[in-house]
């Protein structure tokens, strides 16, 4: 259970083995939080370390964390048998983070010598690479063709970002963050194994903001999350996903195009630049139904004394998912509602020209905006409403792909 929450911890990589590469890097300090996140995501993780690694972290750290085994010398009596072949087969992906320049290099020439690069050449894995270096190291001609010849075989490769670097300065060779290593792993093996697979998704999140003025909008409460969760449950089941949101890009955002709009006209514009081809629009969004007529081109003051009051006129925003009509696209709304939520949301569903609708009572306090959690009810125009427990939004998340996976619409798989 969720801390504060009756709701079950999701959990992506249930039943799920993750091998983790960690090479001699000052970052390999941050490979130990990954590897808590992954745990936490329901993995069981199997450390190796190259020896300059264990000069990093020492092994115990990683003992006392994970499940799984950790593998550090090749020659220790006391290790099982084959003990990096045994972990490469049993991995449902492996992500080596940090991997230092000479670990990338040995990956692309399959170069077996140390624990890490050992379990990578057992494995038929999905492979997930994370450069960390020098910024300087990682421009070298014979690095950057080390990552194509990856890349060219399928290896995802994750970062590295620009920051802070400990040979000193700024630059592009950091190690990307623990969340979003989990992240990589979590779409690799969705990109592998996944049920959505070659389908491509569009999600909305987050609340319109409609300008008054340069400082001051018409908004509401929503937070994006329940559409940043529809965008990772799609990722991790391997669809492309397209977030469209009003909020900043989510942490965890691997695998996920991001596209930040305002306005309920940008998000329908974002929509239709990436509607071709899509199989399913998620509208977790809440749209403004109203905009101001104007916006203003400088604040607006405060009246003068004798004025009493403001009047803002308001037109009509489009109705965005009911706009949108594009061949082989199913759409599934949500309704946020505060009284009669059945009803209420079966209208929509025929106005707006959904699959489905998911409906939430915005007035509970454990659901609808801004909380992680949520209780909907799903309901097309014909069948009984199903009636969802309080779940985590990721879960909502799986239950709403669950379903469009089931609907006589939905493309089957040709594998
Ligand atoms: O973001 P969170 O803090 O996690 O909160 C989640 C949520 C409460 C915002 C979410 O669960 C939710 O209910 N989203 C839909 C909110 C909403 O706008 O509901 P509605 O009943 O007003 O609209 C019905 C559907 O039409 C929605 O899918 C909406 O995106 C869409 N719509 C509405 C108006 C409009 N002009 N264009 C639209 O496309």
């Amino acid at each position: 259970m969720s801390a504060g929450s009756e709701a079950p911890t999701p959990q992506p990589l249930r039943g799920r083995r993750v091998a983790l590469g960690v090479t001699g890097s000052i970052s390999a300090y941050k490979s130990v939080e990954a590897a808590r996140r992954l745990e936490d995501a329901g993995a069981v993780v199997d450390v190796a370390l190259t020896p300059s690694a264990a000069r990093f972290v020492p092994p115990l750290t990683f003992r006392s964390l994970v499940k799984g085994e950790v593998a550090t010398d090749l020659w220790d009596p006391a290790a099982p048998a084959e003990q990096h072949v045994a972990m490469g087969r049993r991995a449902d992906a492996m992500l080596v983070a940090p991997a230092s320049a000479t670990t990338l290099a040995k990956l692309a020439h399959g170069i077996g010598d140390n624990p890490v690069t050992l379990t990578a050449l057992a494995t038929s894995a999905p492979l997930v690479v994370a450069p960390a270096m020098d910024s300087i190291m990682y421009g070298q001609p014979s690095v950057q063709a080390n990552l194509e010849l990856l890349k060219a075989r399928g290896v995802f490769i994750a970062g590295p970002a620009i920051g802070r670097l400990a040979s000193g300065g700024r630059g592009l060779g950091r190690l990307i963050e623990p969340i979003e290593l989990a992240a990589a792993v979590r779409s690799a093996i969705g990109r592998t194994v996944g049920d959505l697979r070659g389908r491509h998704i569009i999600v909305t999140a987050g609340g319109t903001r409609e300008p008054i003025d340069p400082v001051r909008f018409v908004g509401n409460h929503s937070s994006g999350k329940m559409g940043v969760a529809v965008a990772e449950a799609a990722r991790d089941q391997g669809a492309a996903v397209t977030l469209i949101t009003t909020q900043a890009p989510p942490e965890g955002r691997y695998g996920i195009v991001v596209r930040s709009v305002n306005t309920a006209i940008e998000m329908q514009t974002e929509i239709w630049n990436a509607a071709r081809g899509a199989n399913a629009l998620v509208m977790a969004a809440a749209v403004a139904d109203y905009r101001p007529a104007e916006a203003a081109e400088s604040k607006l003051k405060k009246q003068d004394a004798e004025e009493e009051g403001m009047t803002l006129e308001l037109v009509e925003n489009p109705d965005v998912i009911a706009s949108i009509d594009a061949p082989h696209l199913l759409k599934v709304g949500f309704a946020a509602e505060t009284d009669d939520l059945i009803e209420n949301a079966k209208a929509k569903i025929k106005r707006k020209g959904l699959a489905f609708i998911a409906a939430n009572d915005v007035t509970q306090s454990d659901a609808g905006f801004q909380v992680d959690t949520n209780r909907v009810v799903l309901l097309d125009a014909t069948g009984e409403p199903e009636r969802l427990p309080l779940l985590h939004k990721y879960d909502v998340g799986v239950a709403i792909l669950e379903r469009l996976k089931s609907h006589p619409d939905w493309p089957v798989r040709a594998d």
